[in-house]
């Protein structure tokens, strides 16, 4: 499956310079389910340090951190009790600053999440806030309103909660304080000066110490209408609040006034060289991802249609044009992502059959409907090469270079994601892309760390694991290497690509572009063989037969132009 003209690059031309980003290969680290150097059951920055070899092997040029900081876990650490510091079940922060020496001296960046939206509620701000008084410098951080009703009995608006259920909790002195995640999230107002600055001091803290970006958690959340009164959304679903959000209006989701505030941080990365970039996690509509993707803003921003759509050669056309349209008006460079820490994995994902509800599927712990785990891997490996190819960066969730599934049948007594609860056990939640790693084919944890992790693995993880794959012909990892290994040869700084498919062949299923330099990438979504045209073939994603383009499958190619 290799192509035997490309020869080795030892250590691969990762980018320098400010604009390093602009086509990383950026891996996603899940801490706790990542590696676990003490055996305490939780992965920890130790653990990451020690598989950063690893990582350079695989030939990442940046990994992103979900936040690692002081958490009582009320929703997998994205609640923040202290946003300068490490959790100590974790580690230090010299264990963070030996990470990131580490990390540089591979050449991989370093990329943290950044929770800005609200705090645990664990935060000293949030603990002084409920000792104080209404109307109180400390409550003025948070946002506390005094209920609707008789005697204040009914929440302050109609707002749902992300997770479910009310976005209001009452205090036991009557108050009513927002959270639009878990009642252990509060929100912080962001109309506070004192908010904004001490952000902007977290943001100098971490990128004083070496990091090098910052993801951005729910960067469309943290701006409200906070006018009194409060407006109602009505009797209507929270999907249909979602799709209201077009113009900037929505009381709470994706605010025209967020803007200023990624203009602020702006500013600050711009004090560092090479400047300190942002990505954005906003779960909205194109024209409005523009605005948070923009040079002035925070620089780009996560492009979730792409992971969205389906296993459709004529869809994934449509959206990748508009996504490298997206990017280009906002003067950033495009991003995709199939897996990330809070969606089905896209191995399983692919092996549903088509209009699936995955959160039946987890409900029945992965038996209704019956998933097609090899149809599953093949398209995820196919989708993943498709991904590699487009102009942009890639973020890749840990574990997807192993082709890890979705572990479905996970029981209720050992979920850990609040939307369990809060959507009264209608759905089990995200915990199933968290399960830690498998690193080793036997032993405690599949060597991950201890006896105990802290989602129980399911027994052929061992099968799955880096050792298992490792120097296997053909394995996912194997094919993950020398996919990136072939990108940074090929990815220059050209982020153009052409399309040599038509309507009529993305009809058949085909999809087929070309980079500079004559690489082509060719996606087979049917699952009849198509001819592949000629040229060298650098890499395919599942064994060529000789006789053509196999189903569900990616082919990389050289033409005879460009090469040399
Ligand atoms: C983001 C995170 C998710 C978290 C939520 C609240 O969407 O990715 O994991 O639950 O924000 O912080």
């Amino acid at each position: 499956m290799r192509g035997n003209d490309v020869t080795d690059t030892a250590a691969p031309h990762r980018q320098d310079g400010p604009d390093w980003w602009r086509q990383a290969a950026v891996y996603q680290i899940y801490p706790r389910s990542f590696a676990d150097s003490d055996g305490d059951g939780l992965g920890d920055i130790p653990g990451i340090t020690s598989r950063l070899p690893y990582l350079a092997e695989l030939g990442v040029d940046a990994v992103w951190l979900s936040p690692f900081y002081p958490s009582a876990l009320a929703d997998g650490g994205y609640d923040v009790a202290d946003y300068r510091d490490v959790d100590p079940r974790l580690g230090t922060l010299d264990d963070f600053d030996a990470m990131v020496a580490e990390a540089h001296r591979f050449g991989i960046k370093v990329i943290i999440d950044i929770v800005p939206n609200h705090t645990s509620e664990d935060h000293e701000w949030f603990q002084q806030a409920l000792r104080a008084a209404p109307g109180s410098p400390e409550r003025a951080r948070y946002v506390f309103r005094e209920g609707k009703g008789e005697n204040g009995e009914l929440p302050p608006a109609d707002w749902e909660s992300a997770f479910g259920g009310p976005a209001w909790s009452r205090l036991p002195d009557g108050w009513w304080y927002l959270h639009l995640f878990a009642p252990e999230q509060p929100d912080l107002n962001w109309d506070n000066p004192e908010v904004r600055a001490d952000f902007r001091k977290t943001l100098r803290f971490w990128s004083d110490r070496g990091v090098d970006g910052y993801r951005i958690d729910v960067a469309n959340a943290l701006m409200k209408d906070l006018a009194d009164p409060l407006r109602d959304m009505g009797p209507i679903s929270y999907d249909e609040q979602m799709a209201d959000m077009e113009d900037g209006s929505h009381p709470f989701w994706d605010r025209d006034e967020v803007h200023e505030i990624y203009r602020e941080w702006r500013e600050v990365f711009n004090e560092y060289d090479p400047p300190r970039v942002g990505v954005a996690e906003a779960w909205v509509k194109n024209h409005r991802l523009v605005l948070y993707a923009r040079p002035e803003g925070l620089g780009q921003a996560f492009n979730f249609e792409y992971l969205k759509t389906g296993w459709d050669a004529q869809e994934l056309r449509s959206v990748i044009d508009v996504s490298l349209r997206t990017a280009q008006e906002a003067g950033a460079s495009a991003t995709w992502v199939l897996s990330n820490h809070d969606v089905v994995r896209h191995a399983s994902r692919y092996a549903l059959p088509e209009g699936a509800d995955s959160d039946e599927w987890l409900l029945s712990g992965g038996t209704k409907p019956q998933a097609d785990v090899e149809r599953g891997l093949r398209r995820a490996r196919a989708a993943t090469m498709l991904e590699l190819a487009l102009p942009g960066s890639a973020y890749m969730y840990q574990g997807e270079e192993l082709g890890l599934p979705e572990v479905a049948e996970l029981k209720v007594e050992d979920l850990q994601d609040p939307v369990w609860e809060r959507s009264s056990h209608t759905r089990k939640g995200r915990d199933g892309c968290r399960v830690p790693l498998p690193w080793t084919r036997t032993g405690p944890s599949f060597g991950f760390g201890g006896e105990n992790p802290w989602l129980p693995q399911p027994a052929d993880f061992g099968e799955l694991s880096a050792e298992a794959q490792e120097g296997r012909e053909g394995s996912t990892l194997e094919l993950y290497r020398e996919a990136l290994r072939l990108r940074h040869k090929l990815v220059g700084t050209d982020e153009s690509l052409a399309w040599c498919s038509d309507e009529a062949s993305e009809r058949d299923g085909l999809l087929h572009f070309v980079r500079p330099d004559g690489w082509h990438c060719l996606t087979n979504f049917s699952t009849e063989t198509k001819p592949l045209p000629e040229g060298e073939v650098l890499l395919s994603s599942s064994p060529l037969t000789g006789e053509g383009l196999p189903g569900e499958t990616t082919v990389w190619l050289r033409d005879g132009a460009g090469q040399g």
